[in-house]
């Protein structure tokens, strides 16, 4: 292959070099003419945001057939969850805590949109989403590095498979490189503030596990990241990406992010921004020119050099090569699948079923008891409507065959129970109250309440943050309303981040976290409702009690005044006049419980898991073996369930201070009622290894602590030392 890109190099005219650097968008399904000029000249790289077979086929034909070296295009679209089919959003596939659901996702997401020509698609987004206010938390996989890499490696392996130049392989994008989840105040492309060693041992690690899959392309942020931004940073794309990672694929800038480093306020003009990136390492600039208008002269003054120009054309034709496309067959447009296969469907509404986490179920009101029940109210603008349990970035979704909580569920009840659906609102940000007092008589009138409620798609997503993660609109109101009918009430929670609910949920009976599910949405959560699945979700973030928690997340440092539970205070139990230091001095608020409302890993399933008899195989563990760690699982209840096992570690003392515990292994687990199964993990040192002051990877001696269980709060404990 080097022999390969090295050859087609040595052949090529400076301009057609930097032909390759630019990715242009698309004229909408039809070839432009000075698109085709463009591409005929060897002018372009890359087209984003074409999705008409016809046309991307045209432009194809005319790049490896017109043009004089018969370089094939790259053809890029966003395909986050989904092309013409939509799986549930990414938070919600974290959710799942199942790799292979991801892979699977991904590799008919690949296969859809790979049927229309595009072979290149902008995900998975591995940003560390510890925000919920930040919108782009529903394109991520949630709070944990570990979690998001394993997510983003399976992601990786579905889009791109064992063998990416396979006609139905899309390359992936890691994408944003990097830091871009510790936007300040949760506001998207605001800047961060990341301590270098918070770079590497918090937002590097799932980049890493991308580029061990062997993901093909990685996408700048748009974040300033101390001081530089991360589309000039050297640091970031040649010393972290390149040097130590050992990244050899192409780096592709995000939309109009060079420009942007003039608005920055870190270079002068466009000239001198394409000089910032192409010296930090971004290989080809998406959407905006500062690159085609600007190297040439750049070049002839020597300022960048030519080898730099052949470094950064050499990335992006490896790319080309590495999928294939100098012999991938031209798309068909007469032979493109309808979209909607039944197998395809039937996936969507797997993943949607294994991402929905149980809450709460008091009195196990859920499952619902079929043959006992006579009416069910249904309630919620969300519960029939299939655009919106989509969820953000479904450029290509479609709703054809969308099924809604609604229809779902009448099929399901057939006539033997009585269903009444009032939308209760006309979106779920309304506050006029149109329809409550009718949700409400709906509620008092039925056997049981289902709501459905929680933020349409527009509420999350790039550039759609909130300032307050609280239920949106008169939501909690009408649940108020509905719980004070006396009706068992359970609520179903669409959103596309954690939402802060303390207070929102009280005298629920049952609630159910969804996410934003996709196209089989409401087919997946019906199987829940009515027991025909186990909910076997876990939560992939912390769910905040009230929005001025976040961040918050369960790996966090330890401070010097941890709180306690016997110094932490709440201001209504404050009586009168006291003196400053008789309250509290430890770390928390005094107006709400530190812990989140529920844990990270979290969620109940219709049986009860118990955990005995954990072991290590070794007190010592010395570098370069292994140690065993074995936990006997039992499904105690009396259904079939899965548990998903977590393992957690702490290095209690370190050069660097170190998180108090952090997820290091997981096993989702399928349980007959009153079966047993040893669960076994192995760590070895790298599995110890942080970054420290010098940035370099090590493992400490010492000892270690792990903790065994169903969430973040796991109790059962065990320790080992690591030697020298
Ligand atoms: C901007 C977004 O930040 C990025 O994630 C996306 O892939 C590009 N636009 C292309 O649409």
């Amino acid at each position: 292959m080097e022999a390969f890109v090295a050859d087609l190099l040595s052949r090529m005219t400076r301009e057609e070099k930097l032909g390759q650097l630019q990715q242009v968008q698309g004229t909408n399904g039809h070839v432009a003419d000075h698109l085709a000029d463009a591409v005929r000249r060897g002018a372009v790289g890359s087209i984003i945001n074409e999705v008409d077979p016809a046309t991307i086929r045209s432009l194809q034909w005319i790049a490896r057939h017109e043009s004089r070296l018969g370089i094939p295009l790259l053809i890029g679209r966003d395909v986050i969850h989904g092309f013409h089919t939509v799986f549930p959003i990414p938070l919600g596939q974290a959710a799942t805590w199942n790799p292979q659901a991801v892979e699977q996702a991904a590799r008919l997401a690949a296969e859809e949109a790979t049927a229309v020509g595009i072979n290149w698609t902008f995900a998975p987004m591995l940003d560390v989403g510890r925000d919920a206010r930040w919108g782009r938390v529903a394109e991520g996989y949630g709070e944990d590095p570990y979690l998001i890499g394993e997510m983003g490696a399976a992601a990786v392996r579905g889009f791109q498979t064992d063998d990416p130049t396979r006609p139905d392989a899309l390359a992936a994008c890691a994408k944003h490189f990097m830091g871009y989840g510790a936007s300040e105040a949760g506001k998207d492309y605001n800047s961060t503030n990341i301590p270098p060693h918070e770079l590497r041992n918090v937002h590097l690690p799932p980049f890493r596990a991308a580029v061990d899959a062997g993901v093909l392309t990685v996408m700048t942020s748009f974040s300033d990241v101390d001081g530089i931004p991360a589309t000039a940073n050297a640091t970031l794309l040649r010393d972290i990406l390149r040097d130590d990672l050992g990244f050899d694929g192409l780096v592709v800038s995000d939309w109009d992010a060079v420009p942007q480093l003039t608005t920055h306020g870190l270079t002068a003009d466009d000239r001198e921004a394409a000089l910032a990136a192409a010296q930090a390492g971004v290989d080809m600039e998406m959407a905006s020119r500062t690159y085609a208008h600007h190297l040439p002269a750049l070049l002839a003054e020597g300022l960048v050099d030519d080898a730099t120009i052949d470094a950064m054309v050499r990335h992006i034709l490896r790319v080309k090569v590495r999928l294939g496309l100098f012999d991938r067959p031209l798309v068909d447009p007469a032979a493109v699948p309808p979209s909607g296969a039944p197998a395809t469907l039937a996936a969507a509404r797997d993943v949607a079923r294994d991402s929905l986490v149980l809450l709460r179920n008091a009195h196990a009101l859920l499952p619902l008891d079929l043959t006992s029940l006579r009416s069910v109210a249904l309630v919620g603008a969300l519960a029939d409507d299939p655009w919106e349990q989509l969820g953000t970035w479904i450029f290509d979704g479609r709703t054809d065959h969308a099924v809604t909580v609604r229809e779902a569920l009448a099929a399901r009840l057939g006539d033997a129970v009585t269903l009444r659906y009032e939308r209760g609102h006309t979106h779920p940000r309304a506050r006029d109250r149109e329809g409550h007092a009718a949700a409400v008589a709906a509620a008092a009138a039925a056997d049981v309440a289902v709501l459905v409620l929680g933020e349409d798609a527009i509420l999350s997503g790039e550039a759609h943050c909130r300032a307050d993660v609280s239920l949106p609109g008169d939501q909690r109101a009408l649940i108020a309303d509905v719980v004070a009918t006396g009706t068992p009430v359970v609520v179903v929670i669409m959103a596309g981040r954690a939402l802060a609910l303390e207070g929102a949920l009280d005298g629920v009976a049952a609630v159910l976290y969804a996410w934003h599910p996709g196209v089989m949405g409401g087919a997946a959560i019906v199987d829940v409702l009515c027991g025909d699945a186990s909910p076997s979700g876990r939560l992939p973030v912390s769910l905040p009690r009230v929005t001025g928690q976040v961040p918050l997340y369960y790996a966090h440092k330890r401070t010097g005044k941890p709180a306690t539970p016997e110094t932490i205070v709440h201001e209504s139990t404050i009586t009168g006049r006291v003196p400053q230091l008789s309250v509290g001095n430890t770390s928390f608020h005094l107006d709400v419980h530190p812990t989140p409302l529920f844990p990270f890993g979290y969620g109940l399933s219709y049986t009860r898991f118990a955990y005995e008899q954990l072991r290590v195989s070794h007190h010592t563990l010395r570098r370069g073996e292994s140690l065993t760690v074995a936990v006997d699982l039992l499904n105690t209840g009396d259904r079939a369930g899965t548990e998903v096992v977590q393992l957690y570690l702490n290095d209690p003392v370190a050069s660097l201070t170190r998180p108090v515990r952090e997820l290091r292994r997981f096993a989702r687990v399928a349980l007959a009622p009153g079966a047993r199964q040893t669960v076994t993990f192995t760590l070895t040192e790298s599995d110890l290894a942080f970054s420290n002051r010098h940035h370099r990877r090590t493992a400490e001696a010492g000892v270690f602590h792990l903790w065994v269980g169903g969430d973040a709060t796991a109790e059962l404990h065990a320790s080992f030392t690591l030697v020298d």
